[in-house]
């Protein structure tokens, strides 16, 4: 990656008696930066930013956010034309490679990806050492870093071509895992690929058909999971892609920093918020209780929160949560399913956006809060949703990752510290001690 920054001035410091002086970057588009990687050996102090509200972790040129108009980009093109114009398949290539593909390249790229969509047979065999009733993003994670025991020709991280063989691979063998996984904790036989479908096709035929049923895929159910899977893509600098960046600056390989990416995006403030989310709006029930739950998300003594509410960038409509919901309605009218849940939803999200609390903290919908009513009406138990985040976000992961790879000025994290534990003292022998509580 060629850097794209350029100097905007100095920010002078003034820190223990001595001025500072470090340059002030400019992007392309959101707020500049001040590049503090000279501040310790210029001034001899840290910068302390737990949760990184202030900190650019790298430069990047691939997916970009203004959390407060709500827009969301990817190389530059904005998420909700995306929706409505690409493909999943084709959003990835241009997240991966910069640029929307000419038909010959999608041709070329579909054609690789689908030719890497089987898994080597024995890696079934990891199912059975696996409860029934276990979760599955347990099944994933535990799985995808045993994928590169199963494809060691391709692990060197700065051989371009072993790493593109190895994306590809990804790319194309987690939709064959996740459906394995869903399968696994149903008891029905694993489904192989077809190559003859799309991919978002292939996926749910590998989730849903029985060898004992013809499978005849929905068109109105492969749109909307394909859009599922383009909202979930990426996301700039959020918690598992940073995961997935850190892991990959040791020199890790791509099967290792992505099943660290899965781990990551397990937790309910991250990926597991769009399983908390359904699970939240089942416990509400009706749209008559939702301002008890208004509250107690107000109570400040109450842990509860509104699971797909609030985003620590957007300080304005998710506008993933936008088409969501447009995705929703388009779902749940072709399948003529009323679901009640939907209607907790919005009554929900219209208490909530009235409410001074969450409009003074700026608090909206995030992408978690409808994707629940889709996945539902399309057979998936919420224990699924995050393995199915996880599936979408793999092309994020890895485009992050191969960027750090090849960014000249990437070096493994280190972050630092600030001590607060105990000054240096000597050892005390047991006979000498005295109990501390
Ligand atoms: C994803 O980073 C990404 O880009 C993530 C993601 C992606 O695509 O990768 O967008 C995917 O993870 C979306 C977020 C999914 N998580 C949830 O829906 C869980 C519920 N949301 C929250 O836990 C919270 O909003 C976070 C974790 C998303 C953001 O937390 P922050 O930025 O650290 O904000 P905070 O916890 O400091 O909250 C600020 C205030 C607090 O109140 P005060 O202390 O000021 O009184 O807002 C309150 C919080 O109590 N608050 C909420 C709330 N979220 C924040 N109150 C009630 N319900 C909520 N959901």
């Amino acid at each position: 990656m060629k850097s794209n920054m350029t100097p905007a001035g100095m920010a002078k410091l003034e820190v223990n008696g001595k001025t500072v002086e470090l340059p002030i970057m400019k992007g392309v588009d959101g707020p500049d930066v001040i590049d503090v990687r000279t501040l310790y050996k210029q001034a001899g102090v840290f910068t302390l930013d737990p949760g990184f509200t202030s900190t650019a972790s790298c430069e990047s040129q691939i997916t970009f956010i203004d959390g407060e108009q709500g827009r969301l980009l990817h190389r530059g093109y904005p998420i909700d034309q995306l929706a409505e114009n690409s493909g999943f398949l084709e959003v990835a290539y241009l997240l991966l490679y910069g640029h929307l593909p000419t038909q010959s390249e999608f041709t070329d790229f579909d054609k690789k990806i689908t030719m890497h969509t089987m898994l080597h047979t024995q890696i079934d065999s990891f199912f059975s050492g696996f409860r029934r009733d276990s979760h599955p993003m347990a099944m994933l994670a535990g799985t995808v870093a045993a994928l590169s025991a199963f494809y060691p020709d391709a692990m060197d991280i700065h051989d371009a071509e072993q790493r593109e063989l190895a994306i590809h691979r990804m790319i194309a063998k987690m939709p064959t895992l996740a459906a394995r996984v869903y399968k696994y904790s149903i008891g029905q036989p694993f489904v192989e690929p077809d190559n003859n479908l799309s991919y978002a096709e292939n996926f749910l035929r590998m989730c849903f058909s029985v060898p004992a049923e013809r499978y005849a895929p929905n068109p109105v159910l492969t749109r909307a999971m394909d859009r599922i899977f383009i909202l979930h893509a990426d996301h700039e600098q959020n918690a598992s892609t940073s995961t997935v960046r850190l892991a990959g600056s040791s020199g890790a390989h791509p099967y290792a920093s992505i099943s660290a990416g899965v781990a990551s995006l397990w937790g309910p403030s991250h990926g597991g918020a769009n399983e908390a989310a359904l699970n939240m709006l089942r416990e509400i029930g009706s749209a008559d209780r939702v301002g008890e739950y208004v509250q107690k998300a107000k109570d400040p003594s109450d842990s509860f929160r509104l699971m797909g509410f609030g985003h620590r960038v957007y300080k304005n409509y998710d506008p993933r949560a936008k088409v969501m919901q447009e995705t929703a309605n388009e779902v749940l009218d072709e399948l003529n399913i009323k679901d009640p849940i939907l209607d907790v939803a919005k009554a929900l999200e219209k208490i909530a956006l009235e409410d001074e609390y969450f409009v003074e903290r700026k608090l909206y919908p995030n992408v978690d809060f409808y994707s629940g009513v889709i996945l539902n009406a399309i057979g998936f138990p919420t224990t699924m949703f995050t393995v199915l985040f996880a599936v979408a976000r793999t092309i994020g992961w890895l485009s992050q990752l191969n960027e750090s790879i090849e960014d000249p000025a990437a070096r493994i994290g280190r972050p630092r510290q600030l001590y607060t534990g105990a000054g240096q003292r000597d050892f005390v022998a047991v006979r000498d001690r005295v109990s501390q509580s």
